[in-house]
């Protein structure tokens, strides 16, 4: 018998949101110059609410907001006051949580259970974790009393906002940097919310700044002469301009770029835990995800029976409003998006793979993509090669585990890597051959603040999160220190 599932849709009284925002600079709310744009709900199309459009000069205005704080504020206070501000804004962040949860899932699509489970807790993690490494920098291996770089301008995706604000903000403040924050267009509300919180904290004016806005005032920010470092998530597409913007400046740059991950599946895995994992790996927060496993190497010997299995519980993810507790995949996250699944997709269709897609009903309304698989995929398939960043994975088979490694690596991106054995010498040998910045084993998509996180090759340059992630942030005072990550 099937059981079908009640609404239980998580109510949105706990967030008031302002009918429109301006920017947070030296602590206050500023208009800006460059006009405005509608923020919508994408499992809706509703407008939310409207967004400044950051200038130029408002870019400039929150550079020297930053620097002037960190001259005469930040730079002077000892590292444990720093510290106890950070553990502050982790505080306000797990008791506003619910508020946090609720706005990220109506700004951005994504499950409620998965802002309320993941996203908010990790933010507040992130804070904790740096909170407790501002005043024992000496201990992060770059040499005694490292100092920070001064003004740090940070720019940050839309398929983990406040996520990857926190990823952002907490080193760059527990290293004693100050920051310009330019949150993407289509999810700047929790990072709004996030200004509010700084407040509520008694954050020294100008220490974080927030600047709304499109890649244009992200230029602006890459570009101001003021800047010291620049830390970007996003497309490899605009790490590649920002690494160009920068060459031959002091400017030091972080980018967390693509991925186009393999989860190997070896024939000896335990098959039912492998399969949930593989559904994790790509249908998490609807496969906007860099690190996701979005290409699948199954050994030969078990690809019938995964398939099978995959199939069956692909049938089983209940797909729609984001609001419900009971939704596993919510919407895309803006129609630009779906448009470059659509576009990929039908790729996969022409090149000669199957697709298999599961029989789910979208909402008529928002940005809808069904959990879908492509089998028949071979290496020289677009799908199989370049970043969909939606839910949908490309299967391909190997025989021997060194086709596996060589299938495993043969791709321009280095990010993630997922294996399943059930045994550890061969996860290990694995492991060992695999040109990925994360390994999981037997599990995929675990985040840890004390973890470092970051790619090979055109996936980026450095690490964040852990010890290696602070390096990120602090001059070196002994021993040469590349910026660059991947060996
Ligand atoms: P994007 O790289 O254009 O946007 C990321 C951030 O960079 C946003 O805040 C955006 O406003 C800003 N930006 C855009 N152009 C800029 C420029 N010239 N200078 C400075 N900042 C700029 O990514 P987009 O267009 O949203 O997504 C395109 C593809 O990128 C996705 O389909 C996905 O494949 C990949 N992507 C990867 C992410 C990751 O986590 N590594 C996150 C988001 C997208
Ligand atoms: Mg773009």
């Amino acid at each position: 018998m099937e059981f079908t599932y009640a609404a239980a849709p998580e109510s949105r009284s706990v967030v008031d949101i302002a009918p429109s925002y301006k920017l947070f600079i030296n602590g206050d709310w500023v208009a800006g110059k460059g006009g405005t744009f509608p923020t919508i709900n994408p499992a809706t199309e509703e407008v939310l609410s409207k967004i400044t459009q950051g200038s130029a000069s408002d870019i400039d205005r929150a550079v020297k907001a930053a620097r002037n704080a960190y001259t005469k504020i930040w730079s002077k206070l000892p590292a444990k006051e720093r510290g106890k501000y950070l553990f502050r804004i982790a505080r306000i962040l797990q008791e506003r949580a619910r508020e946090f949860a609720v706005l990220e899932t109506l700004n951005n699509g994504k499950p409620i259970r998965e802002s309320r489970d993941v996203d908010i807790p990790l933010a507040a993690a992130h804070f904790f974790y740096h909170a407790g490494w501002a005043d024992k920098l000496d201990y992060a291996g770059v040499g005694k009393s490292p100092k920070p770089y001064g003004v740090v301008g940070q720019i940050i995706p839309w398929n983990f906002p406040l996520l990857m604000l926190a990823w952002k903000i907490a080193p760059a403040l527990a290293t004693g940097n100050t920051v310009v924050l330019k949150p993407a267009e289509t999810t700047p509300l929790t990072a709004l919310l996030f200004a509010e919180v700084c407040q509520q904290a008694d954050l020294p004016d100008g220490v974080v700044n927030i600047v709304t806005g499109d890649g244009r005032t992200g230029a602006a920010l890459v570009n101001h002469p003021g800047i010291d470092k620049i830390a970007f998530t996003g497309s490899t597409e605009v790490g590649k301009i920002i690494a160009r913007a920068i060459a031959g400046t002091e400017k030091k740059a972080t980018l967390e770029l693509g991925g186009k991950a393999a989860n190997i599946i070896y024939d000896d895995a335990a098959i039912d835990q492998a399969v949930e994992g593989i559904i994790n790996g790509i249908f998490f927060n609807q496969g906007h995800v860099c690190c996701a496993g979005s290409r699948l190497l199954v050994q030969e010997s078990v690809y019938g029976t995964v398939l099978d299995k995959l199939q069956e519980r692909m049938a089983k993810i209940r797909v729609g409003d984001p609001m419900d507790k009971n939704t596993d995949l919510g919407a895309i996250n803006s129609a630009a998006q779906l448009a470059k699944i659509k576009e990929l997709t039908s790729a996969g269709d022409s090149e000669g793979a199957t697709r298999w897609s599961s029989p789910c009903e979208l909402p008529e309304k928002g940005f809808w993509f069904a959990p879908t698989i492509f089998t028949g995929v071979t290496e020289s398939h677009r799908i199989a090669r370049e970043e969909i960043f939606g839910p949908v994975l490309s299967v391909l088979t190997f025989r021997t585990p060194a086709e596996a490694i060589e299938k495993a690596n043969a791709t321009p991106y280095g990010l993630s890597a997922g294996i399943w054995s059930e045994k550890s010498s061969k996860i290990l040998w694995t492991a060992q051959n695999l040109r990925a910045g994360v390994i999981w084993s037997n599990t995929f998509n675990k985040f840890d603040p004390a973890s470092p996180f970051g790619g090979y090759k055109e996936s980026g340059w450095g690490r964040e999160g852990g010890r290696h992630g602070l390096h990120g942030y602090l001059l070196t005072t002994q021993k040469s220190h590349s910026q660059k990550g991947g060996k």
